[in-house]
């Protein structure tokens, strides 16, 4: 990683932190490992990320519906998804610091290591011994790889290592009074399977035809051994996630068209396509036949935001067995019963949030020849900005604030406003541009006059008057999902 980009990440982690976006959880207790909170401007920047993927989920797809399942499901749906007995990392334990590691991501630390020193043949070629170890499930080899090439626990320096091990990474807890083992639930890893198992529901309910969509925002947790990278890695997290059920032999070509619109999704808000690229799986999960990541270039560089996955028939074939019930369609058009085929479209929310504040933070210097100054702003698009605008009185007196209320009363209904009185309008529009506010409002001593106010444009910091009778009309115009949804 180089170090421009590891301070960028660092401001931008501390930047969250002071503008309420995200706070690490249970902060006075000295936090809690790889869970954090949405502070006042996160959980609104948050929301509409939410907006922007379920109105192009849902609304604007007739064929797509939503779903709020249950984070609890009964245990057995779990070891009909395959996630009771094949959910897990290959692990490894440092015998003198009794640390806890996945082997492939020491794996992959000595991989950047060689990068790093020029060792490029290196890199590759256990790279290549890495993914053919995972590929065929061959935890001998990881260890063996870990001890040829060296590889010390960071903690105690040794390399007194176990041997790899798999590791479940659902929590579990009990249901009921009585602990035993028929009361143990697990928290979901995933919201797809919700989506799986009310299938036949919402078919019947809402007379769904195939070719349709189930589309579902919840927290899913993962028991990450490694947690890193802010909230790229978290054991409480949020998925947004569709499932799209076909006719079997259709699979491929619905996996194109789900391939190209996500991605469509994400260049939608702006971001440069260089940001973005796909990435194929090499190690197929055991209910895909085909997977694709879609990869954004995050500071310490590429990662996975997305899957899109072809699961085939595998979830629902698998619940017909486990629960003895019928998930068979019957196609009317070619007289048929069938088990749906499904492509999945999987977006993890917080590295969809993370993306979206490293993408707008940008550091400027407003330095002139007679003085200093920069700025710290967020270029969010206008539909996901937190605070869409706000509203100034010039001065705390001469009626001005009351005006000033008085529009902003008007116009609250429609949008998040802030209103602010406090210190010079200089200091406040930075600390508007820092929350990515795209307008600010000036009420002054014209406005008791001719109702006019100024309007300062976030990105351009330029400012116009208007009349304030307009300012529904123009904030409405620039916030609008149409400028995002028109696609
Ligand atoms: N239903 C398919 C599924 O869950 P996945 O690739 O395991 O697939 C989908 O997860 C998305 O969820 C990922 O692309 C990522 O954005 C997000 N995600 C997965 N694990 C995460 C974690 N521990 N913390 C934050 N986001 C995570």
């Amino acid at each position: 990683m180089s170090k421009p980009n590891d301070e960028l990440f660092k401001n931008v982690i501390s930047h969250a932190k002071e503008y309420g976006f995200v706070f690490p959880s249970s902060e006075i207790y000295d936090g809690l490992s790889a869970v954090y909170d949405y502070g006042q401007n996160g959980v609104e920047l948050k929301n509409n990320i939410k907006t922007y993927w379920w109105k192009a989920m849902v609304q604007l797809n007739e064929n797509i519906v939503g779903l709020d399942s249950a984070i609890f499901m009964h245990p057995k749906i779990w070891k009909a998804s395959g996630h009771v007995d094949g959910f897990s990392d290959p692990m490894i334990d440092n015998k003198d610091s009794n640390k806890r590691y996945r082997a492939d991501q020491l794996l992959e630390d000595k991989i950047d290591r060689y990068d790093k020193d020029g060792k490029t043949d290196k890199a590759e070629q256990l790279q290549h011994d890495m993914d053919e170890a995972l590929k065929n499930d061959d935890l001998p080899r990881l260890k063996e790889l870990i001890i040829a090439h060296e590889i010390a626990d960071p903690v105690s320096g040794t390399r007194n290592w176990t041997d790899v091990r798999q590791f479940n990474l659902m929590f579990s807890t009990q249901m009921g009074a009585v602990a035993d083992d028929a009361d143990l639930v697990y928290l979901r890893p995933e919201t797809a399977q919700g989506i799986f198992v009310n299938y036949l529901n919402v078919q019947k309910s809402g007379r769904m035809k195939i070719p349709f969509g189930i589309a579902q925002i919840g927290k899913a947790f993962r028991n990450e051994v490694i947690a890193r990278q802010f909230i790229i890695r978290m054991r409480e997290f949020e998925q947004m996630e569709m499932q799209f059920f076909v006719r079997p032999g259709t699979q491929k070509e619905w996996f194109e068209h789900w391939k190209a619109m996500r991605l469509k999704w994400h260049l939608a808000l702006g971001t440069g396509p260089e940001k973005y690229r796909y990435h194929e799986h090499t190690k197929l999960a055991h209910y895909a036949d085909a997977a694709f990541d879609i990869e954004y270039e995050f500071p310490f560089g590429f990662k996975e935001v997305e899957g899109i996955h072809s699961r085939t028939d595998f979830d629902l074939s698998q619940h017909q067995k486990f629960s003895g019930k019928k998930l068979q369609y019957f196609d009317p058009e070619i007289n048929q019963n069938y088990v749906p085929y499904v492509i999945e479209t999987s977006i993890g929310l917080d590295r969809m949030f993370l993306l979206t504040l490293i993408n707008a933070y940008v550091e400027e210097d407003l330095s002139t020849e007679e003085k200093q100054d920069s700025r710290v702003v967020l270029r969010l698009h206008p539909c996901l900005a937190p605070v869409k605008a706000a509203i100034f009185p010039l001065t705390k007196k001469d009626g001005l604030p009351e005006k000033a209320r008085e529009i902003m009363d008007k116009l609250k209904i429609n949008f998040n406003l802030q209103y602010e009185e406090k210190d010079a309008i200089g200091k406040r529009y930075r600390r508007q541009d820092a929350i990515g506010t795209p307008f600010c409002i000036t009420v002054d001593h014209q406005t008791l006059e001719d109702n006019t106010v100024t309007i300062r444009h976030r990105d351009t910091m330029k400012q116009e008057r208007v009349d304030a009778g307009q300012l529904e009309n123009i904030i409405g115009g620039l916030v609008s999902w149409k400028n995002l949804l028109s696609l």
